[in-house]
């Protein structure tokens, strides 16, 4: 056998590892802990790990690299006895185990931590979960928090989920979804940031940043994962899984800005996707994951696939057989299988036959064993499951207050007319709807955790907030999905006994999500029906909208008084929402995704284009790009969002009307809050570039600033505008930016656009 170079490392590494050094050391750390949430590991340099690295791969046999590449979910093993659970302890005492998803707590990762800790070369577990949008404290869906457009609250977010998952054990989390989507049938959007890329490039990093922190050792930050690796949002006719057909200039352009966004903000792991990218599935794709990901953008992480997404390129017609599958992605840069089996019971023997080339192999392994490093499990292998810091942590009662900070900046006030929000302390209030009392659904889809009983319902919000001079009366009226109307007379009758009318609708929580495709985007069952009704009684209707992604409404659209979208608000949802009904909290959220008048429109984003035969009068559509039942304008445009006070934009300045290449040219103009409240507002930046050598759209989002106004308060605000924000890809694929005009434009929405002004790219 080699000697390894770096053997006087190795020992040190596998002494360090012995239970009893391990307990000594898990004492200190849980001392260290205490003193300061983020412990601190010894500093070691990156050349350091690369060494030991190098010398534990000359100690590995084949069995045990593969061993590091294989992921399985552990919900059985620490369940009863099994078959499946057998064979999971076996192979992770016999090295053969990488990574577990799935088991979570200090006391079930100890448990199997100690497993893997009696294999020969006693590599410890990365273990992952989805901690998609908190852990123990349910933030917002993450398409909510787009909403807030506000990028220190979204990455506070991101960060107390990190806190409280690290301290249950968790070293990895498959988060943040970057995908861009623009199909609301696709159940999914509700995990991303919406449909604009630079708006989800920013969040993007905000999340990853959130997650890890400046840099991976801490003990109150988790690996993130960009997902999923590329193009999953564009899934034809937004069906979950299906295939993905777009150009390589939308690829370019639309769809990989907010994964290398995560890249370059040091994102630990990508993961591959279901998806085929223009025929060939994401996860054999060498295109996606060797030449752009590790190739161009030199991306020191490792691929994760999805699950099973190995395994799935046998159904796709893409492999022969799993050993063939299995070959492919490694070759395509899939490091990690998760649970296909695929790499753990075929790679050795195609390495053997010399069908699987040994340098990626080791090359895979490499990536995945640096993380482990970089986390600090080899000087401590528990040191993410101390149970007194889980203890602590879980319970930090400010979780609840970030959860809440973030859940009221996320409500969107689509609608208000004649100032029905916020309500003045009404006598009685009617809280109606299926909506009303619900918990689990606040919390919406990929809920880890979470007790859902500890969710405040809207009821329980504004009960507590009306207080005892107003009488709130409750009635369901009907469930979310279903035809029976037995509940509208009684919710009639409440309505007609009181002021005002709040009625909760929307999707179950389940409705969104993996797998939750809809043909259907509007309301379900008979909702809009109980509206109606309510409606018909005169008083006034304040509708509050909760789902997973952009629904169509057209009759509350229309019709209501009031119109707020909570989306799924998380554990604060209840109180979140009572705070912007009351005005205690003044609304600020703004779409991050069109909301289309009809499913006809989908798939749809502001982000339009001019087309040869433009409708350049409403009405006027023949043989013009329409529809001749609809107009092609939204429900609700990107970037809407009304305030219970108004904003004058004024005072445009340009610095100069030519810029030279490699220039930068300043965009100044002042708001000025000209209502009678405080208020928070989104200052939207556009461009469209003129004329180019491949059309261009209407508008593109380039840069916002979210600004915090008193009554009559100005604030001037500086854009700059350098060569990157007029760049785009060419036919060639080149990021370019071209001389001539460009139209800048400064507005509160994408349909609002308050300021003009042209620059000239010399
Ligand atoms: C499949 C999903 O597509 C992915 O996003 C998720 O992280 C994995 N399952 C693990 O649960």
């Amino acid at each position: 056998m080699r000697v390894p170079r770096y053997h006087h490392l190795l020992l040190g590494l596998l002494l360090a590892a012995t239970p009893a050094a391990l307990a000594q050391k898990t004492k200190i750390k849980v001392k260290k802990a205490a003193a300061s949430a983020a412990s601190a590991l010894p500093q070691v340099s990156a050349a350091d790990i690369e060494q030991r690295i190098t010398a534990l791969l000359g100690q590995m046999t084949l069995e045990e690299k593969i061993g590091q590449l294989n992921q399985y979910s552990g919900r059985e093993v620490t369940g009863p006895a099994s078959n499946r659970k057998n064979d999971l302890l076996n192979s992770i005492r016999a090295g053969q185990v990488g990574s577990m998803l799935n088991v979570k707590g200090v006391a079930d990762t100890r448990l199997i931590q100690a497993e893997a800790l009696k294999s020969r070369l006693k590599i410890p577990l990365l273990f992952s979960l989805d901690v998609i949008h908190g852990y123990q404290t349910v933030f917002p869906i993450p398409l909510g928090e787009a909403a807030s457009w506000d990028l220190a609250a979204i990455r506070e977010s991101a960060h107390v989920a990190a806190r409280e998952a690290a301290a249950s054990g968790i070293h990895w989390t498959f988060a943040p979804m970057v995908d861009v989507g623009r199909d609301p049938r696709w159940g999914r959007v509700m995990e991303g940031a919406g449909e604009d890329t630079y708006l989800g490039s920013q969040i993007a990093r905000a999340r990853v940043l959130g997650f890890q922190g400046e840099k991976l050792g801490g003990t109150d930050a988790i690996m993130a994962c960009a997902k999923h690796f590329a193009a999953y949002g564009a899934a034809v006719a937004g069906r979950e899984y299906n295939v993905v057909d777009v150009s390589e200039q939308q690829l370019w352009q639309v769809y990989l800005p907010p994964f290398k966004a995560a890249a370059d903000a040091g994102v630990a792991t990508f993961m591959n996707s279901f998806n085929t990218l223009n025929g060939i599935p994401a996860t054999g794709s060498r295109y996606l994951q060797r030449d752009i990901l590790k190739g161009q953008w030199q991306y020191p992480g490792f691929v994760v696939s999805d699950w099973g997404s190995i395994g799935e390129m046998v159904p796709w017609g893409y492999a022969t057989d799993k050993a063939d599958a299995a070959r492919k992605a490694l070759a395509a840069g899939s490091d990690m299988d998760m649970e296909s089996d695929a790499y753990h019971t075929t790679l050795a023997q195609s390495v053997k036959d010399g069908k699987a080339d040994q340098a990626l192999l080791d090359d895979a392994v490499r990536r995945i064993l640096r993380k482990k490093f970089e986390l600090g499990l080899f000087d401590d292998p528990y040191r993410f499951s101390d149970e007194k810091r889980e203890k602590q942590v879980l319970n930090d009662p400010q979780h609840r207050v970030a959860a809440r900070d973030i859940a009221r900046k996320s409500v969107v006030l689509l609608k208000n007319d004649n100032h029905a929000l916020p309500l003045a302390q009404p006598r009685s209030i009617a809280l109606i709807g299926p909506l009303a009392k619900a918990k689990r659904d606040l919390a919406g889809s990929w809920v880890v955790l979470a007790d859902t009983a500890q969710i405040t319902s809207v009821h329980e919000g504004l009960t507590k907030r009306a207080g005892k001079n107003t009488q709130v009366r409750y009635a369901k009226g009907c469930e979310v999905q279903g035809d029976s109307r037995a509940g509208f007379a009684a919710a009639v009758e409440a309505a007609k006994a009181s002021d005002v009318v709040v009625l909760c609708v929307g999707e179950t929580w389940d409705m969104s999500g993996e797998a939750k495709s809809r043909t259907d985007i509007g309301l379900p069952g008979v909702q809009t029906e109980l509206f109606q009704v309510l409606k018909a009684t005169g008083k006034p209707v304040v509708v509050i909208l909760m789902a997973g992604r952009p629904l169509v409404f057209n009759q509350i659209a229309d019709q209501a008084d009031a119109i707020l979208y909570g989306w799924w608000p998380g554990s604060e949802g209840g109180h979140a929402l009572a705070d912007v009904l009351f005005g205690d909290y003044n609304p600020a959220g703004k779409l991050p995704s069109t909301f289309p008048r009809s499913l006809g429109q989908v798939p749809i984003s502001y982000q339009l284009y001019n087309t040869g035969r433009p409708v350049t009068k409403p009405g006027d559509i023949r043989y013009k790009s329409a529809y001749i039942d609809s107009p092609n304008t939204p429900r609700y445009a990107f970037g809407h969002g009304l305030s219970y006070t108004s904003f004058k934009y004024d005072g445009l300045k340009l610095s100069q009307p030519t810029m030279a290449a490699g220039q930068t040219v300043q965009l100044q103009c002042t708001v000025t809050n000209t209502g009678k409240v405080a208020g928070e507002e989104v200052v939207q930046l556009y461009l469209r570039d003129l004329v180019a050598s491949v059309a261009r759209p209407l508008k593109e989002l380039k840069d916002f600033q979210k600004i915090s106004l008193k009554p009559g308060e100005t604030k001037t605000l500086t854009f700059t505008i350098d060569q990157d924000k007029l760049a785009f890809y060419n036919a060639k694929l080149e990021w370019v930016a071209e001389p001539g005009d460009f139209q800048l434009m400064i507005g509160s929405a994408s349909d609002d656009i308050r300021l003009e002004s042209k620059l000239t790219l010399q």
